[in-house]
């Protein structure tokens, strides 16, 4: 369908900042661009382009490729859909010919639903404008809203007409399937095979995925029937999940990156209204609370946001619990209190651009120094009230994951709320203490669920592992394997023959085993074996206490076990073997897992071209290392 020349003249013409830069904001980094992944939830940077070469890699999906795989990956495109969007986004002249009803056929599944869609799009905007019954009432509509064309075009706004299948009969007629109409969500079937336009008679707002493709609809009724919902919305689809977006992203996303914030409005016409006002950095939540994923959406182009608040009571605090969640997704929050009775519609229209503007800017509050105002405000001198909102406060302070943000909001809360630091601290403390343990006894159950899995995740997923406290829990295990068992029998030879010969280019970290290790080695070279005592005549007090600690035998089987219930457990003795391989094993896993957060470290500061490529191969080879290691104790690590 496209010709090699093609193909080859859009591969020529891509740049892949620039590609990738439509999907996540790539920061400079030398040579480089880095950036959030756009395909985990990581909260320090991986993910990595390199211009020269036109590829990009993300160490916390392992994905990796140049512009088109990016595309393909991110979007879930087929390759000649991706071809296709580059081709349009650098103005490459496919010379495609109209596709007929064969080739709509011989898409994917995913693509097909696009093609759909956008032809669905066409034809509502068509209908807006083109045609009586589309003028009189969904154009007069908007008219009378005060929306211009310059919006209507840019949001894609149409009209779908008053009629039970309008749209399916043209749709059908040039080939899309019933089932296909049904997959995107623009038909209802009914028993016996019946089906009717899902919307009718309302005016039509896409939904854009970020490069820009529409996935979805909303309509909103015309009449002030009280029987019918205001709108009608898309239902979940093969390519809409409605937790994934934010309506406006698409419109919004440069202007977010070039102001480093984003604005949060509720609906769709707020969304339109503030364009109009020349505000373009705007998303709307559409009614519902904020999901992770939209959290994570708008954390690829900045970490800053500002939530417009209608101006009613009851509605403020409702809203305020919603703002949790922001903050714990690590985004710095503000908010815009509107006046009574005004939403960002309104009140911009009532205001014009320039004062709306201005007024936004001398409104905008820090969003906990909003909340303690408002609490305060509330509580008065009642101080049950008081030590409530405290608690409150507190809270929300509690979920933002950034400890030098937090102790600056917990001191300002003790000037705005005249009450000491410590007494905040405590309070703060106590809530950081109960969720960690709530996160452990989560991770116990887990745990017991599935024993096989080990604990042992991957470093490179992006979640922060203590790798450093993982590579001293086995090293104080290979200590007291050597203190209790150096002469025991292993294979042909002594436990510490096999533990010298493995370990023998292994850099301990810990300070006091490695004293004891150092001590164990240099016997060893002399063909002497140390044992407990010898510590205890020659080791610092550390060392001696340390040795102490790891002779105590805490293996024994406990007598009520054997004699009342006959249960034996193997003494450590008999199973040695296994034990110490495993440990060893265990250790260099550990000390990979080590070594390649240390040379992640170093990559994400990296400058140079030549140093990046070094790190990259470096950890190429560990990964290799730890898939190996992970394969020998059984275990399966993520990719
Ligand atoms: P609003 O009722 O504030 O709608 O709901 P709006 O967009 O401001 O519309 P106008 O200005 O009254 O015409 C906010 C958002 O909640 C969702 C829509 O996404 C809407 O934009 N919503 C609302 C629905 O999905 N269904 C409804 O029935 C109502
Ligand atoms: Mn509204």
């Amino acid at each position: 369908m496209i010709s090699r020349e093609t193909i080859d003249e859009v591969r020529s013409r891509v740049d892949i900042v620039d590609v990738i830069g439509d999907f996540v904001t790539l920061k400079r980094s030398g040579q480089n661009y880095k950036a959030l992944s756009p395909f985990t939830n990581e909260k320090t940077a991986s993910f990595y382009v390199v211009p020269a070469k036109g590829i990009f890699k993300d160490f916390s999906s392992g994905k990796g490729g140049d512009s088109i795989t990016f595309v393909m990956e991110h979007e879930g495109m087929s390759y000649i859909e991706a071809i296709r969007y580059l081709g349009k986004k650098y103005g490459v002249d496919l010379k495609e010919e109209a596709r007929s009803s064969e080739e709509i056929y011989q898409q994917s599944d995913r693509d097909r639903l696009y093609a759909l869609m956008n032809y669905a799009k066409d034809y509502y905007k068509e209908s807006l404008t083109q045609s009586e019954e589309g003028q009189s009432i969904g154009l007069s509509y908007f008219r009378e809203r005060g929306f211009n064309d310059r919006t209507l075009e840019k949001f894609e706004l149409g009209y779908s007409f008053n009629e039970w299948d309008h749209l399916s009969k043209k749709a059908l007629g040039i080939g899309y399937t019933e089932e296909l109409l049904e997959k995107a969500g623009l038909i209802i079937k009914k028993e016996g095979g019946r089906f009717y336009d899902r919307f009718r008679g309302r005016v039509i707002f896409p939904v854009h995925n970020l490069s820009g493709k529409v996935i979805a609809f909303g309509a909103r009724i015309l009449t002030k029937d009280k029987d019918q919902p205001k709108y009608i919305n898309s239902p979940e689809t093969e390519i809409y999940h409605k937790s994934n977006v934010l309506y406006g992203m698409f419109q919004a996303k440069n202007a977010i990156r070039r102001e480093d914030f984003c604005y949060i409005v509720e609906g769709y016409t707020d969304v339109m209204s503030m364009h109009q006002s020349d505000v373009d950095n705007v998303v709307a939540s559409s009614g519902t609370a904020f999901t992770e994923e939209q959290i994570k959406l708008i954390r690829r182009f900045t970490e800053n946001v500002t939530v417009l608040f209608d101006g009613d009571a009851a509605g403020i605090k409702a809203a305020l619990r919603g703002i949790d969640l922001v903050l714990k997704g690590g985004l710095n929050v503000r908010v815009v209190l509107l006046p009574d009775g005004d939403d960002p519609d309104s009140f911009s229209k009532k205001m014009g651009s320039t004062e709306f503007k201005q007024y936004l800017k001398d409104h905008t509050k820090d969003f906990i120094s909003f909340k303690i105002d408002l609490l305060a405000a509330e509580s008065g001198h009642d101080p049950i009230k008081k030590a409530e909102a405290i608690r409150e406060i507190v809270t929300s302070i509690s979920l933002i994951p950034d400890p030098i943000k937090r102790s600056v909001y917990i001191q300002e809360t003790g000037q705005l709320l005249k009450i000491q630091e410590t007494v905040l601290l405590t309070e703060l403390n106590k809530i950081l203490i109960g969720e960690r343990q709530k996160d452990q006894q989560e991770k116990t159950r887990t745990n017991n669920r599935a024993p096989v899995a080990d604990i042992l995740p991957d470093v490179a997923t992006g979640s922060k592992l203590d790798t450093s406290g993982m590579v001293q829990v086995q090293e104080r295990e290979t200590i007291r394997l050597l203190l209790n068992y150096a002469e025991n029998a292993y294979d042909d030879k002594r436990l510490i023959d096999f533990m010298m010969a493995e370990l023998e280019d292994v850099e301990f970290v810990n300070p006091v085993y490695k004293e004891i290790y150092l001590v164990f080695r240099e016997g060893a070279e002399r063909g002497e074996v140390r044992d407990p005592l010898y510590f205890m005549e020659h080791g610092s007090t550390t060392a001696r206490n340390m040795v102490a600690e790891l002779t105590t035998s805490r293996y024994e089987t406990s007598k009520s076990w054997g004699e009342e219930f006959q249960i034996y457990f193997p003494h450590e003795r008999e199973i040695l073997h296994d034990v110490a391989y495993t440990n060893v094993l265990r250790l260099k896993f550990r000390m990979i897992q080590k070594l390649m957060e240390e040379n992640l470290q170093q990559m994400k500061v990296a400058v140079a071209e030549e140093d990046l490529e070094r790190h990259f191969t470096i950890h190429e080879q560990l990964k290799g290392a730890e898939k190996e290691l992970a394969v020998m104790l059984g275990i399966v690590v993520a990719k």
